[in-house]
């Protein structure tokens, strides 16, 4: 089986600065990484590169075997996304993006439905699913972030800075739920 994320020779040039001076990784089904690093150590970008948002000065990326520049699409389809921060449409309700990403991914009806009700269950946002997310505290709105990133169940799912876990009941449930994510998606 083709590797999840395989990640050759990936560099990033800023200007005359070097913020990512090549990365090879390789990561299998199942398995869980995680990159530790100061401040600007390059994580994020390195991120960005490897989800197709940022293109790479040299390097290539592929996932679940397409490659992420001759492929972006198709990449993506396999991957889910919790970028730094909270983009979400913020005048969204959480109700509203939900949709509006199932939509992007390609679903609709019952389906679509069916895909945003698991989400919002798995990420436990169903007390303010009719609320707009500018309303919502921090935590919340990275649980949005969240809930889109798994919404189509893709096999890949990437994470700069990962909701906060707490002791609180309502936070564990949220993070137990997606603990065992490599080994129960579907694969490539
Ligand atoms: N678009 C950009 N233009 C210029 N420099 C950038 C750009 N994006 C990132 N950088 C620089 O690249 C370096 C790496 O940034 P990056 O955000 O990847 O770090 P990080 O390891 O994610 O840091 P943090 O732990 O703070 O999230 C930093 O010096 C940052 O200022
Ligand atoms: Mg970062």
């Amino acid at each position: 089986m083709e590797a999840a994320i395989a990640a050759h020779g990936l560099r990033k040039r800023f200007g005359s600065f070097d913020a990512v001076q090549g990365i090879d990784l390789i990561v299998k089904h199942g398995e869980v990484l995680g990159f530790l690093g100061p401040n600007g150590a390059g994580k994020s970008t390195t991120m960005r590169m490897i989800t197709g948002f940022l293109a790479p000065t040299a390097g290539s990326v592929r996932i679940c075997g397409t490659d992420m520049l001759a492929d972006p699409l198709k990449a993506k389809e396999h991957m889910g996304y919790l970028p730094e921060g909270a983009p979400c449409y913020p005048d969204m309700t959480v109700a509203e993006f939900l949709g509006f990403i199932g939509a992007v991914r390609g679903f609709s009806g019952a389906e679509r439905a069916r895909r945003v009700d698991a989400a919002v269950e798995r990420t436990n946002l169903q007390g303010v699913y009719h609320q707009p997310i500018e309303t919502l505290s921090k935590g919340f709105k990275r649980r949005v972030g969240l809930a889109q990133a798994i919404l189509h169940d893709p096999p890949v799912l990437i994470m700069d800075e990962p909701p906060t876990v707490s002791t609180r009941t309502r936070s564990t449930k949220c993070v137990n739920s997606s603990a065992p994510w490599p080994r129960t998606r579907r694969s490539c």
